[in-house]
């Protein structure tokens, strides 16, 4: 497959593709390899496509994928503070999620459900431009810069909205996000939105775009705020109440505790991070330039994932949260994401960005993914495997220091570039000699620190034996 990855990611994913073959070279860039075989079956007739993607190609290698799975009848249902999703995906509270059409056309397109964009009693004013982003080399985003507040629409224009999303999808779950300004505001929104018929209440304590004080981000770093907010929530409604938390603080467990004690039933993280993604040479205003001024705003997708994992597995391993739901994003895109963060713990997963990015078409391989690798690992449900990973992480002073796995080359597949090379020179041990355009590993010299094998271009390298130090 490794020669086809460069078409693939060269293809611009166009909407009612000409080729016919987007759905599976979408499967192939979302991280989806056998999901895009198993629908090879589905989808027999191609067309060239008109910007120069050799779909034959692709196509033919696909097709050449002898790990065939053909039954993908695997339980996904999830639930979230007890409430049944269909599978363990929501839009996230953000604009993706800000209209009744908007959800809708979500739920229609297989989204078990919504947290609806915050809402709140303040007047909302947002700037223009309020994105920017670090892009990778296919022009896609590494990561999101946004500066965008809550909901512009009245609160009785939400209202209405939840009131007809729940009439018309009342299996899909609607989650009202909701931010107030004190007590007396977050118990008003919390009742308003539980008449409204929403099935669950997520608490805003951790937007960093906030133009007024005390709200936002700076609740979410005050364990006391959060502890009042969250109990005047509670007053406010008997619903399932979920307090969303910002990675804009150390020890996120101290808020996330401090919710739990005010009566919250789950915690959701992470909301995204204080940010400055660049500064314009030409103008040199940071990016986005408001008239000539910039400001932080927040930062989300793939690049956060990292840190929302490392949130989440905190959270989960905290045996003060038993019990309490986990909902997890920060840079979900693909069904390994999904995993990954249901392996640390989390028991369902919300997105953002990479629906911004892509469109809510991104459920299909979230779901077929998702179930590809249940059916390959016999998971019968989420269950199985939720938290798994949680018992392999442990502290520094607790990791083996006594064993060496040493990398190996493939010579088949090295193409003699010599980056192995450069980087043991100049960043490693120099544990590689460079001769005849390959690479000889120098054992005496390597400490088995895997550099070698992350620039590898051409995924060359692998792991030989170990030894273990006397
Ligand atoms: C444009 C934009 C608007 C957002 N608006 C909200 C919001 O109104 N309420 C909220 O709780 N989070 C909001 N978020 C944060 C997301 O819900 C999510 O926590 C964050 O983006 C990380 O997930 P992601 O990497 O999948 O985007 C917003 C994010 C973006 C990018």
């Amino acid at each position: 497959m490794d020669d086809i990855k460069m078409e693939v990611h060269k293809c611009m994913l166009c909407h009612d593709a000409p080729c016919k073959a987007e759905r599976i070279i979408r499967a192939l860039r979302f991280d989806n390899k056998l999901g895009a075989r198993y629908l090879l079956d589905f989808n027999e007739h191609f067309e060239d496509c008109p910007y120069g993607i050799d779909v034959e190609k692709i196509v033919s290698e696909v097709s050449k994928e002898d790990n065939l799975i053909s039954d993908t009848s695997v339980d996904i249902t999830a639930n979230i503070c007890g409430i049944k999703l269909e599978n363990p995906f929501l839009l996230s509270s953000s604009v993706v999620s800000s209209s009744y059409d908007m959800c809708a056309r979500a739920f229609d397109m297989g989204w078990a459900g919504c947290v609806f964009k915050t809402i709140c009693l303040m007047e909302i004013n947002e700037s223009s431009p309020r994105f920017s982003s670090l892009r990778d080399w296919d022009n896609s985003f590494l990561g999101f810069k946004n500066i965008e507040q809550l909901s512009e629409h009245s609160l009785e224009e939400n209202l209405e909205i939840f009131r007809k999303l729940k009439e018309k999808y009342p299996s899909k779950v609607l989650i009202a996000s909701i931010m107030g300004r004190n007590e007396d505001e977050w118990e008003f929104l919390a009742s308003k939105v539980t008449e409204a018929g929403c099935d669950a209440i997520e608490l805003n304590f951790s937007c960093p775009n906030m133009e007024y004080k005390d709200t936002g981000v700076d609740v979410g770093q005050d364990p006391d705020l959060v502890l009042k907010y969250t109990k005047a929530a509670r007053r406010g409604s008997k619903l399932p109440i979920i307090a969303k938390m910002t990675p804009n603080i150390t020890d996120m467990c101290i808020p996330a505790r401090a919710s739990k004690d005010g009566g919250a039933d789950g915690i959701a993280a992470i909301n995204t991070i204080k940010s400055i993604t660049g500064v314009d040479l030409d103008s040199l205003v940071p990016e986005p330039n408001v008239s000539f001024k910039s400001a932080l705003g927040g930062y989300s997708g793939r690049a956060v994932k990292p840190i929302g994992l490392r949130f989440i597995s905190d959270l989960a391993s905290d045996s003060s949260f038993n019990g309490l739901h986990l909902s997890a994003m920060g840079g979900v895109y693909t069904w390994r994401d999904a995993a990954e963060y249901l392996l640390l713990g989390a028991s369902s997963i919300q997105v953002t960005t990479a629906v911004m990015e892509y469109g809510y078409r991104i459920i299909d391989d979230l779901i077929l993914g998702l179930k590809i690798f249940m059916k390959q690992k016999n998971y019968n449900s989420l269950n199985d495997f939720i938290g798994y990973s949680k018992l392999s992480l442990v502290q520094l002073d607790e990791l083996d220091r006594k064993t060496i796995l040493y990398p190996k080359f493939n010579y088949d597949k090295c193409v003699g570039c010599g980056r192995c090379f450069i980087s043991c020179m100049d960043g490693g041990h120099q544990a590689i000699k460079f001769e005849n355009r390959k690479p000889i590993l120098d054992g005496s010299r390597c400490v088995g620190c895997h550099l070698c094998k992350l620039v590898c271009p051409n995924e060359a390298i692998g792991c030989a034996v170990k030894r273990i130090i006397k």
